[in-house]
């Protein structure tokens, strides 16, 4: 992977902003995979006031998200749906129509699982994906164990995950435990990616991912395998590389 190491967040967050409009400017009609979670969150503010200052134009982009916890509907103010739209889609150009996170409170989300791959090959696949990571190593909610030919599909969350997204919740009791993510296999596919880390508790992360060779013990180790990986990192993040 490249990996690019920015001073503080702020211009990490601001360079990955940069890298995403570049992508919409270069085609109108690109597909985007989105993350949720702390990390991205000033990289769509600056989306947005890119979008105010008119320096690009949604109208045409479609988009997908990583992941949906199981058992919040998309109106939950804890759901990935709602983050995106509090975040990013509310403001800006995009058609709602066009935005598909998976959807965790439906009937049956094997079948949604098998949907939303389908509707990505519909759409022509990824041109760009947005990546955050967890603490242990995990990319979207494909954790520990997660094999390299995974697929979108039902897992349970690590105690560890559940504790470090308790953060958003009233409580841990009220975090789901399972959720409905894309696969290593999915994310993989996408043509470009951009994984974007801050802070010195993604460091250890951060350094397995680079370091280690390839295993289902640190998912985001098998972005090496893709050829158009790019790690945007603040120092705190690269701080453990060698
Ligand atoms: C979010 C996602 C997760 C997060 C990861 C880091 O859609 O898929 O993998 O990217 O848990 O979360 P934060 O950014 O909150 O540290």
């Amino acid at each position: 992977p490249q990996v690019i190491v920015c001073a503080d967040e702020a211009s990490a967050s601001r360079k990955v902003a940069d890298m995403i409009v570049a992508a919409v400017n270069a085609k109108p009609s690109v597909v985007l995979g989105l993350a949720t979670g702390g990390t991205p969150v000033k990289t769509y503010a600056n989306i947005v006031e890119d979008f105010r200052a008119g320096k690009v134009d949604f109208r045409n982009v479609t988009s997908f998200n990583l992941d949906e916890y199981i058992g919040l509907s998309g109106t939950h103010p804890q759901s990935f749906r709602h983050f995106m739209e509090l975040q990013l889609f509310n403001h800006i150009n995009i058609d709602p129509s066009k935005t598909f996170v998976p959807e965790g409170c439906g009937d049956d989300p094997a079948a949604h699982a098998a949907e939303f791959e389908k509707r990505i090959a519909d759409a022509g696949g990824i041109d760009l994906q947005l990546l955050g990571i967890g603490h242990n190593g995990h990319i979207a909610f494909n954790e520990p164990g997660s094999s390299a030919d995974s697929r979108t599909r039902v897992v349970g969350l690590t105690q560890s995950t559940i504790e470090k997204n308790a953060r958003f919740f009233d409580s841990e009791d009220e975090v789901p435990k399972t959720a409905i993510t894309m696969g290593i296999g999915t994310i993989l596919e996408a043509k470009q990616i951009v994984l974007l880390a801050t802070g010195t508790g993604k460091a250890e992360a951060i350094r397995l991912s680079l370091q280690a060779s390839p295993s289902d013990d640190v998912p985001a180790s098998w972005l090496a395998k893709h050829p158009q990986v790019t790690f945007v990192l603040d120092e705190a993040a690269a701080s453990e590389l060698a």
